[in-house]
């Protein structure tokens, strides 16, 4: 008789968030067995069968790190969220440790495995460029300077660290992820549901975005790769390939919603509620996912109004 195939196992922190929770998904209905970190006591009421739970908390080292030895990857998402609220000392301290220690405690993990995962892809956001206005953005692009460039850029390197225990990695650059589950999206859609909707902050603004079905695929399409020198490693930009401005956003949501969609709301306004968390809403960047196209990704939304159309069907 010949041995069942082990299941390729990944272990993925961030499991119950936005992107985490889709993720879970798919892996498990690719075969993957999928192993989940999170600081919550019980596991969410609707977490799909064939994920394994494990409670711990990846800012600092833990049980869960043994969970990495014999992975097939590793993906860290785990981060306190960005536009939770005002950005205080003490919260961009917080935004900084759950992303950065997070990546650093896996990077040392795999340091101390003596089999370590394959391939680690480790979350972080288009804000690694800064507002950059009309300019063309790729993977290629220089950092920005601003509060979250810098946490992107922090974050990237610790997850990098892991080269160094013979581990791909890949850095998830996300635009906003397009689902009506949470995120951006969610948090406007009452305004606009009320016909109260418009372009957040100013309307010429680029809003780098993608639906949350190809954000999904791309992060697993970046782990189905044999290791060899053209597998994704370094950074990866999750953004749709056509650019939009924040007004056309907003048009094209009202249209889909069949509610007018006129209403500005300015940015002075956003920074009197949210400080400069605000910026975080109205990301101000034209980025272009010039890696997942140049080795052959279809995205499934590639403009968007289908993308739209598809998370609001009528
Ligand atoms: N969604 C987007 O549009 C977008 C855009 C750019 C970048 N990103 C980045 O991509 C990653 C995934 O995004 P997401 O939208 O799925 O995030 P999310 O819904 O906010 O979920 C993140 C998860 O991280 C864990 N977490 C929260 N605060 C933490 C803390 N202080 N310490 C440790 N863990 C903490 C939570 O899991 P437990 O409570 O179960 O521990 C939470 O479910 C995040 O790092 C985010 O910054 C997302």
């Amino acid at each position: 008789m010949v041995a069942a195939e082990p299941a390729r196992r990944v272990f993925v922190t961030g499991a119950t968030g936005l992107v985490g929770s889709r993720l879970c998904r798919e892996l498990v209905s690719s075969g993957r067995e999928v192993v989940a970190l999170s600081r919550r006591s019980m596991p969410p009421v609707n977490s799909p069968s064939g994920v394994r739970w494990v409670r711990g908390d990846v800012t600092s080292p833990g049980d869960w790190s043994a969970e990495l030895a014999g992975a097939e990857a590793v993906i860290h998402l785990a981060g306190e969220p960005i536009a939770g609220g005002r950005w205080t000392r003490s919260r961009r301290e917080r935004l900084a440790a759950s992303r950065v220690e997070g990546a650093r405690c896996i990077a040392a993990a795999c340091a101390a495995s003596e089999r370590p995962p394959r391939v680690l892809a480790s979350a972080s956001a288009c804000g690694y460029y800064g507002p950059a206005g009309e300019r063309r953005l790729d993977e290629n692009s220089p950092a920005g300077e601003d509060f979250l460039a810098r946490l992107c850029i922090n974050w990237e390197a610790a997850a990098r660290a892991a080269e160094s225990s013979g581990v791909r990695v890949v850095a998830l650059r996300f635009g906003v992820v397009l689902s009506r589950r949470g995120g951006a999206l969610a948090r406007i859609l009452p305004a606009f549901r009320l016909g109260l909707g418009g372009p957040i902050g100013p309307g010429e603004r680029f809003f780098p975005w993608i639906h949350e079905d190809d954000a999904v695929r791309l992060v697993c399409w970046s782990l189905d790769w044999d290791e060899c020198e053209t597998a994704p490693h370094g950074p990866l930009n999750l953004v749709a390939p056509t650019a939009v401005r924040m007004r056309e956003f907003a048009q094209e949501l009202g249209r889909v919603l069949r509610r007018p969609a006129w209403l500005p709301l300015p940015l002075p306004l956003l920074h009197l509620a949210l400080g400069q968390a605000a910026e975080a809403l109205v990301p101000g960047q034209r980025v272009a996912p010039r890696h997942a196209l140049a080795a052959g990704f279809c995205f499934r939304f590639e403009s968007l109004r289908p993308a739209l159309e598809a998370l609001f069907p009528h």
